[in-house]
C-alpha cells in the first residue's frame, strides 16, 4: 500500500515538472487565473478567482487553500485539489454552515459575536438565517458597502413575506451610515493635524482627542455581528464629536471651552 502510495507520489511529482511550473508559489492563484481554467467554469459556476483578487483577502494575501484546504504547493490539479471539497458537501470547510468557523478561524472576535446570535442558532439547525459569506460576498469590502446595500442584505429575509422583523433593516442602515460618519470624522483630523505639523504648531490636544475617538470606534466591527444594534450605537455615541473636536483643536480652535 505505502509502496504503491509512494511510487504514485512520483509519478505525479514528475508530472508536476513535466508540465513545466515545477512548485508554483502559490499553484490556486497561478492555475485559477489561467485563461483555460477559467474556461473549465461556465457561467452558473463561476470560478471566484476575479472577486478574490480584487477582494481585502486578496490584496494581503488571504490564499485559498486558507478556506478551502488543498495543497497551494503542488501545479498538478490532481494533487492540489487534495483535501478540496465543493461548498454543497456538508464536509467542506466552506459549506455555509462551516463557513462562520472556517473564516472565525482569523476573525475571532467577530465569530465570538456571531456565535452568540438567533442568527447563528438558526445557521445551525437547519433554519432561515445569513452565514457570512451572505453579507460578505467577495464583492463586499468593509468600508467600501453603502448602508442602503447593507438594508437590502437585511430585507431579503427582514421583509413582511419572510416574517423576520422588518425594522432591522432600517435600524441596520442608520448604523451603518453613523459609522461611515465617523470615519470621514477621523480622516478629516488625521488631516487637519498633519497641517497643524506642517505649519510647526503643536497638535498633542488634538492627537489625544483623535486618540479617543479612534478608540471608541475600534472594536464596533465586531461588536455590529451581535446584531444588537442599540448596543452598537451607544459604543459609537460621542466617537464621531470627539473626532470633530480634535479636528477643531488641530485648527487652532478650543475643542472644549
Ligand atoms: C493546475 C490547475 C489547478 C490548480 C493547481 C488548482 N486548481 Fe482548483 N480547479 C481547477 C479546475 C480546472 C477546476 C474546475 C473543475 C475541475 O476541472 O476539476 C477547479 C476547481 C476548483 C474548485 C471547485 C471545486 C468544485 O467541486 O466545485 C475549488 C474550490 C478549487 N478548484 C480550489 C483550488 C484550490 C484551493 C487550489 C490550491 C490548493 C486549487 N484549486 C488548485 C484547476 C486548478
Ligand atoms: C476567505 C475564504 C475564501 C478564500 C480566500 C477563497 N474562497 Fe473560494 N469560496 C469560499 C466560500 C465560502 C465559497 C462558497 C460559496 C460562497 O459562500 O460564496 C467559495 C466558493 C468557491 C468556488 C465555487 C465552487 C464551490 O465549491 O462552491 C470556487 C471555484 C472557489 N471558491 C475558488 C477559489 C479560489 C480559486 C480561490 C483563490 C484564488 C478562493 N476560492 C479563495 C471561500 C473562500
Ligand atoms: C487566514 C486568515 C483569514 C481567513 C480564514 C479569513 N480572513 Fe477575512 N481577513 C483576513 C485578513 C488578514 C484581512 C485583512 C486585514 C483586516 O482587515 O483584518 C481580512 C479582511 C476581511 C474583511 C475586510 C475587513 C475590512 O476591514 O475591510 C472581511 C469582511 C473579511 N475578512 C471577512 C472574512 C470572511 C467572511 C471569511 C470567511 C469566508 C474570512 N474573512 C476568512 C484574514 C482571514
Ligand atoms: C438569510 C436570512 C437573514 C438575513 C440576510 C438577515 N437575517 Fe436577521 N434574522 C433572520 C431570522 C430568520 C431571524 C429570527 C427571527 C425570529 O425568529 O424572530 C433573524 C433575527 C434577527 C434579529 C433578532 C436577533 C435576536 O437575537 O433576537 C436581528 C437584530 C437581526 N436578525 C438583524 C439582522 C440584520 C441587521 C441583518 C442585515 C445586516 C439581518 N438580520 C440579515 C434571518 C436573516
Ligand atoms: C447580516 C450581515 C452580516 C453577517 C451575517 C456577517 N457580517 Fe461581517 N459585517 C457586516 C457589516 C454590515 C459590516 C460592516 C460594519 C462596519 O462598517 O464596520 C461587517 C464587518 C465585518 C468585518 C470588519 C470588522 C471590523 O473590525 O471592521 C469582518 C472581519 C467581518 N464582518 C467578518 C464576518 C464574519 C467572519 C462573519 C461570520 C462569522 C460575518 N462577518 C457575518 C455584515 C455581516
Amino acid at each position: 500500500m505505502m509502496a504503491v502510495w509512494i511510487v504514485l507520489t512520483i509519478a505525479v511529482g514528475l508530472l508536476d515538472v513535466a508540465s513545466g511550473s515545477a512548485i508554483a508559489a502559490d499553484s490556486c492563484v497561478e492555475c485559477h487565473q489561467r485563461a483555460e481554467t477559467t474556461a473549465a467554469f461556465p457561467a452558473w459556476r463561476k470560478d471566484q478567482f476575479a472577486h478574490w483578487h480584487e477582494s481585502a483577502h486578496g490584496r494581503v494575501g488571504v490564499t485559498c487553500d486558507k478556506c478551502h484546504r488543498g495543497n497551494p504547493n503542488r501545479s498538478n490539479k490532481w494533487l492540489a485539489h487534495w483535501g478540496v471539497k465543493a461548498s454543497l458537501d456538508p464536509e467542506s470547510p466552506t459549506h455555509y454552515k462551516n463557513v462562520p468557523e472556517t473564516c472565525g478561524a482569523c476573525h475571532e472576535a467577530v465569530y465570538r459575536q456571531f456565535a452568540n446570535t438567533l442568527h447563528f442558532k438558526n445557521l445551525k439547525t437547519d433554519r432561515l438565517a445569513p452565514t457570512c459569506t451572505t453579507c460578505h460576498g467577495f464583492e463586499m469590502d468593509v468600508g467600501s458597502v453603502s448602508p442602503s446595500q447593507i438594508a437590502l442584505k437585511c430585507t431579503m429575509c427582514h421583509n413582511p413575506e419572510q416574517g423576520a422583523t422588518p425594522e432591522v433593516a432600517t435600524m441596520a442602515r442608520h448604523a451603518v451610515e453613523r459609522i461611515a460618519a465617523t470615519r470621514d470624522a477621523i480622516a478629516a483630523a488625521q488631516s487637519a493635524i498633519a497641517a497643524a505639523r506642517a505649519q510647526g504648531r503643536d497638535p498633542k490636544e488634538a492627537e489625544a482627542l483623535l486618540g479617543e475617538a479612534e478608540k471608541r470606534l475600534k472594536g464596533t466591527g465586531a461588536l455590529w455581528h451581535s446584531f444588537y444594534l442599540g448596543g452598537f450605537e451607544q459604543r459609537l455615541d460621542g466617537a464621531e464629536t470627539l473626532a470633530r473636536d480634535a479636528t477643531a483643536a488641530a485648527q487652532g480652535g478650543r475643542a472644549h471651552p
